[in-house]
């Protein structure tokens, strides 16, 4: 066990996951849990005979640090397609270990000490750890649970009067599962705009959907970054957590197969 004098200051003041904890604490018999965000199919057979395939080829070594370009050139035709963001081509789309691991290296890239940046609140605890570790400070978007957790009037007073130099938007939220709609996010977005506020867009869930329909602001605003994941679409939420355990040289280099 690490003292905690090893850890930097900065460390030490982020909090475990509370989901992992209740995710813990929910697994007992009738009990649904709701915790994790993680499918409950399992990976599509093609995506693990690819996969399969790539190693046995011996795709394990470095790829371009952004991703291999034949992967970010059809992430961003799937962006021009299904969301509608035009004027994209491969170098536009960088290639990570997962969408946390991205989002942080976003926050670390934009936040820094005496930033602040806003998140909706409730909202996936991450934001608030990475915010924190970056040595920005938080601020948070009232969503009422009466609205449906859809902005209203407060999200919107508190948005307008906010110092913080970056959103991070989340819709489909987690965790309450709301979609905002095409309207709410253009009147989010011209707010931004009028603020000169940066936008990260978290899209992660974008195909788990029982009501409403997607929207991706990065379709006619350029002031937001679209993060997104192969993790709950294709419910490869342990992928990246199972190769790096194998081998370190296969984790360097695991966006071969991610
Ligand atoms: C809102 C949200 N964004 C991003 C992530 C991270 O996704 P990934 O598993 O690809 O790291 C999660 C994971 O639970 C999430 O709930």
């Amino acid at each position: 066990m690490l003292k905690e004098r090893v850890f930097a200051d900065r460390v030490l003041e982020v909090k475990p996951s509370a989901t992992f904890k209740y995710d813990a604490a929910a697994k007992k018999p009738g009990v649904i849990n709701l915790t994790i965000g993680r499918p409950d199919f399992d990976t599509p057979q093609i995506i693990k005979d690819a996969a399969k395939k790539a190693l046995d080829e011996g795709r394990v070594h470095y790829t371009p640090s952004k991703g291999i370009p034949e992967l970010r050139k059809a992430i961003a035709e799937k962006l021009e397609t299904e969301n509608n963001i035009t004027d994209l081509d491969g170098d536009k789309i960088l290639v990570s270990g997962g969408g946390k691991q991205i989002l942080y290296c976003i926050v670390m890239a934009l936040a820094g000490k005496g930033d602040v940046v806003a998140i909706q609140n409730p909202a996936w605890v991450s934001y608030e750890a990475q915010i924190k570790l970056a040595n920005a400070e938080v601020e948070w978007l009232t969503l009422k649970p009466e609205e449906g957790f859809i902005p209203g009037e407060d999200f919107f007073r508190e948005l307008e009067e906010t110092n913080a130099k970056l959103l991070i938007l989340n819709s489909p939220g987690n965790p309450t599962g709301a979609v905002f709609h095409e309207r709410i996010i253009k009147k989010i977005m011209d707010v931004c705009i009028e603020k000169d506020m940066f936008v990260i867009s978290d899209e992660v869930y974008e195909k788990l959907i029982y009501e409403g329909k997607h929207y991706s602001p990065a379709n006619e605003y350029e002031n937001v970054i679209t993060v997104n994941a192969f993790s709950k679409t294709y419910s490869m939420t342990g992928w990246t957590s199972y190769i790096s355990s194998l081998s370190p040289a296969v984790h360097l280099s695991h966006n071969t197969v991610h």
